[in-house]
């Protein structure tokens, strides 16, 4: 099946009546796609593994096996994210797969196609949960009181999806057979329409990070207080978006305050806490702390979680780049599973496809079919490669 039919199954799934998507990690939406991948995995005859951090695996050959080639993404998505930041990673696998079987190939390794879970981190807070995971990036305890917008905690919300929050864990011995893993991923960015080419390979991901900042105040009447006698914490992180903005104004530091919370959040009461998010991304890691450290030293900061730089695996990228004969090599400066698994020591690639306007979290993200196809052909060439199909 082409990957443009297999996009298009998904596309109802979480769809908002603004045309975006919410697709929140152990939801009914999160459980229609999780049953997509099942079906995909079962009408290609692959035996569909659940890791302890209930990632999902769909193996062809031996899921013990060794010298695992994983190709793969996310199904998750932002709040009114687009249909293809993740899904296009596992719709071009599946696809990729059914064009190797099209020419009567079959691997001398075993191959799988991964839905790593909670990519996005958008209902439970941390990003890249499911590899993180699996990696030992995190702790599992701290991993299943995380809790969403609700208070509903990661553990509550798997149980309640009938998944076993007990077996959240680094697994060391799948990553040891893991030998290579390829995440083809929409780009989000222009370097590919500025270059006018369909596919590239990424070089890197920028160091980058969320911290939770913390403002207290003190709750009082919105009328009966004068300005001068009021301890308003609003205003404190007014000044502090200014100063963080002002320190983030180059082309290679980035700062966004994407989620506020205020407490009691009335129209008529001065906040008595003002809880807010720094999405903070920097070319180096220097930046990075420098953006950071803008929001001053009298605010109580958390680190929520944070990436170092990652260079992808540069023989693992030569190897792509002779296969695709010469496609450019872009970084970037957004987060990936790819990144965690390939700070985990999994010699880890990934593919940009071609995003005309750049845009992404947003339902205005958008790639060309073509270029989808393109993506996958590309996918499946880099397959042949590294699966030993034949
Ligand atoms: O936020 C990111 O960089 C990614 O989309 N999770
Ligand atoms: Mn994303
Ligand atoms: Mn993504």
């Amino acid at each position: 099946m082409s990957v443009t039919d297999l996009l298009a199954q998904l596309a109802p799934i979480g769809l908002t009546a603004g045309g975006g998507y919410r697709r929140f990690t152990w939801t009914p939406e999160y459980a229609g796609l999780r049953q997509w991948f099942l079906y995909q995995a079962e009408a290609r005859q692959l035996q569909v593994v659940k890791d302890a951090n209930a990632n999902l695996w769909a193996y062809m050959g031996d899921p013990e096996g060794a010298e695992i080639v994983a190709v793969g993404s996310h199904l998750d998505s932002v709040p009114d994210g687009g249909a293809f930041d993740g899904p296009l990673g596992i719709a071009s696998a599946f696809a990729a797969l059914d064009l190797l079987a099209q020419r009567g190939l079959r691997p001398q390794r075993p191959i799988a196609v991964v839905a790593f879970t909670e990519e996005e981190g958008a209902r439970f807070g941390v990003a890249c949960l499911g590899s993180r995971l699996l990696a030992g990036a995190i702790d599992p305890e701290r991993a299943r009181a995380l809790t969403d917008a609700k208070g509903v905690s990661l553990k509550e919300a798997m149980l309640e999806a009938g998944e076993d929050p007990s077996r959240l864990g680094a697994d060391p011995s799948l990553l040891a057979r893991l030998d290579t893993y390829v995440e083809l991923h929409i780009e989000q960015g222009r370097g590919l329409i500025d270059l006018g080419q369909p596919v590239a390979i990424g070089s890197e991901i920028w160091p980058h990070g969320r911290w939770r900042i913390d403002f207290p105040g003190t709750a009082d009447h919105a009328g009966t207080t004068r300005m001068r006698d009021r301890d308003d914490p609003m205003a404190r992180f007014a000044a502090t978006v200014v100063r963080v903005f002002d320190a983030a104004q180059s082309d290679s530091t980035r700062a966004t305050f994407g989620r506020i919370e205020v407490t009691p959040n009335s129209t008529n009461a001065i906040p008595s806490l003002v809880t807010a998010w720094l999405d903070a991304r920097a070319a180096t890691d220097g930046a990075l702390e420098s953006v950071v450290a803008s929001a001053g030293s009298d605010v109580t900061m958390t680190a929520e979680s944070v990436t170092r730089r990652v260079e992808f695996d540069p023989d693992l990228r030569d190897r792509l780049a002779g296969l695709l004969g010469g496609v450019p090599q872009l970084p970037t400066a957004a987060g990936h599973d790819a990144g965690v698994l390939s700070e985990a020591g999994v010699s880890s690639a990934m593919l940009f496809v071609r995003n005309p306007t750049g845009v992404s979290h947003s339902p205005a993200e958008h790639a060309n079919a073509e270029d989808c196809i393109a993506g996958t052909e590309s996918l499946a060439r880099v397959l042949t490669d590294l699966g030993g199909f034949h």
